[in-house]
């Protein structure tokens, strides 16, 4: 089968330096002829009241992300500051999107952030707080649903476009490192891809699916994890075909990205078959 997503627009979510996900993503999509609008982490007007700390922070991540895509990506690609959290911040990338004129083929949602996952630490279930969870809640999972409803109110989505969402097989089962608090963000993740692919799908011919990759340690927010070293030799080990790699994973979300798939509502596994171990 042959494809490509020339004429294409995709919205890429999610690159924070060159070790994410979506990095590796965007350069599939680009190389098969994809325009491409990259989003990252950083300071916005509409942050209040940030402490020294947390300036910096957005600052730092979000000029590691320009200068990321710049680099990896080219001059060509656009680029904009999104913090999920913040819900004039998507309203005012809409807004963006609509104003340069661009109509949103796919969408790719690489976004997870659980803070009860500190210095290789992750809390037990049984003392993570309200807020914890309602933060990973918020950026991990609602935010799929707040980007999407943004673009759909504005008219940017094209009648048989693609959104796909990055998870993991921890949405479903207690896997052998702690994946706990952001496990429960993830299968709300994946229940509201189900939930749009229906609606979406209806109503636009829009596909709405998840991937579950296997564990990845090289990117920032799989370093993090406690216990997720051992977990890519195990998986490795016990899969198989053994661990997907980011190039498997980049080339399954331009498949799904294809013209004319109809693929949707699918909880799909790119983990070299690690998921049907028991
Ligand atoms: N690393 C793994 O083992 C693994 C395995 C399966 C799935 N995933 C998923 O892949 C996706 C990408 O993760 P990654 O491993 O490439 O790590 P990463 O750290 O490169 O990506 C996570 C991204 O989330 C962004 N983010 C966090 N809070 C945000 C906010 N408030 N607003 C906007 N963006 C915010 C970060 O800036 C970062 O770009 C995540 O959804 C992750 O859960 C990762």
């Amino acid at each position: 089968m042959n494809f490509n997503l020339e004429g294409r627009s995709v919205i890429i979510t999610g690159i924070t330096d060159s070790s994410s996900l979506a990095l590796v993503i965007a350069k599939e999509c680009k190389q098969l002829g994809a325009k491409l609008i990259c989003t990252g982490l950083g300071k916005t007007e509409f942050h209040q009241n940030l402490s020294e700390a947390g300036l910096s922070f957005l600052e730092r991540t979000y000029s590691d992300f320009t200068e990321t895509v710049k680099r990896e990506l080219g001059d060509d690609v656009i680029t904009y500051p999104l913090d999920v959290t913040i819900q004039k911040n998507i309203d005012s990338f809409a807004e963006f999107l609509l104003n340069q004129g661009l109509q949103i083929h796919s969408v790719l949602h690489s976004i997870a952030m659980d803070k009860t996952i500190r210095q290789g630490k992750v809390k037990p279930i049984m003392t993570v707080s309200r807020e914890e969870f309602m933060d990973a809640m918020n950026v991990s999972a609602f935010s799929l649903l707040a980007l999407i409803q943004s673009f759909y109110q504005r008219n940017l989505l094209v009648q048989g476009g693609s959104i796909v969402a990055l998870s993991y097989l921890g949405a479903e089962r207690v896997v052998s490192h702690p994946y706990k608090n952001i496990g429960v963000a993830k299968s709300a993740l994946e229940r509201l891809v189900k939930e749009m692919a229906m609606e979406l799908g209806k109503e636009k011919q829009i596909q709405v699916n998840a991937i579950r990759f296997s564990p990845y340690r090289a990117s920032k927010a799989g370093s993090a994890i406690e216990g997720l070293e051992q977990a890519e030799k195990s998986c490795d080990t016990l899969a198989p075909l053994g661990n997907a790699s980011a190039k498997d994973l980049a080339e399954e979300v331009a498949y799904l990205f294809r013209p004319g798939n109809r693929i949707t509502g699918e909880i799909r596994h790119v983990d070299g078959g690690y998921h049907i171990r028991g």
